[in-house]
């Protein structure tokens, strides 16, 4: 089976994608005969050559992170590229990786709709979306989940329903601890790190522009 697994981050081999990706490999690796190729799609001028690749392979993996609730501009611009090659994916299976900061699977859910509409769309087999919350880091737990998946993958060509719930169980915090954070996050601290950002930028003065505000 020919595996091709694309990394949507910017931060291309350097970021969290990156090492989800690698647990998904060393998985896929555990059976005999896969042949597995991996693209950084931060290389913006080789999509064209990876689209290439993502013909020639029967199962594409496309994992990004969530950056302001949404799929980074590199990951859309590699997804444009599919465009001129409709209907020519009836024998692929496309199957996402999306991980987000904040924990709970909410924040993906869109994103996960407009992946199987897009599935659909290329004319392709929808394989299933793994959402990682809290994805700023790898762990035992979540390592083996996403092994497991890959080691499933060569028998089955989608993700396993069962580790994909198992994943990302929190749709929402409950209402109180809701309350809880919101407060939280209007502390000095938690906004410490923002701040720091923004003055370093020049922006602190200009936090709170709204530039698009209609005027009339
Ligand atoms: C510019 C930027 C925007 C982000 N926006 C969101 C967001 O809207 N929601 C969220 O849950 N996480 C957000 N995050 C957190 C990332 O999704 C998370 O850190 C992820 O693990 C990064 O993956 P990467 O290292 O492969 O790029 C954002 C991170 C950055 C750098």
């Amino acid at each position: 089976m020919r595996y091709l697994l694309c990394n949507g981050s910017p931060k291309g081999s350097t970021g969290n994608t990156a090492r989800i990706l690698d647990a998904l490999a060393e998985g896929i690796s555990s059976a005999p005969g896969q042949h597995i190729i991996r693209a950084n799609l931060n290389r913006v001028q080789e999509h064209e050559s990876v689209v290439s690749t993502l013909l020639e392979s029967e199962v594409i993996i496309i994992a990004f992170p969530l950056y302001t609730d949404a799929m980074p501009g590199i990951t859309m611009a590699f997804i444009e590229a599919l465009r001129p090659h409709i209907d020519r994916f009836e024998t692929h299976t496309f199957c996402f990786i999306v991980q987000s900061g904040f924990p709970e699977r909410i924040h993906c859910e869109p994103v996960e709709k407009y992946l199987v509409r897009l599935t659909e769309i290329l004319g392709a087999k929808y394989g299933g979306t793994l959402i990682l919350g809290g994805g700023m880091m790898m762990n035992p737990k979540r390592f083996q989940i996403v092994n497991h998946i890959g080691a499933r993958l060569s028998d089955t060509h989608i993700f396993d329903e069962t580790c994909i719930k198992k994943a990302t169980p929190l749709i929402r915090f409950p209402v109180v601890s809701r309350g809880i954070i919101s407060l939280a996050t209007k502390l000095p601290i938690a906004q410490s790190f923002w701040d720091s950002q923004l003055r370093a930028n020049g922006a602190y003065e200009h936090r709170f522009d709204r530039p698009y505000e209609s005027k009339g």
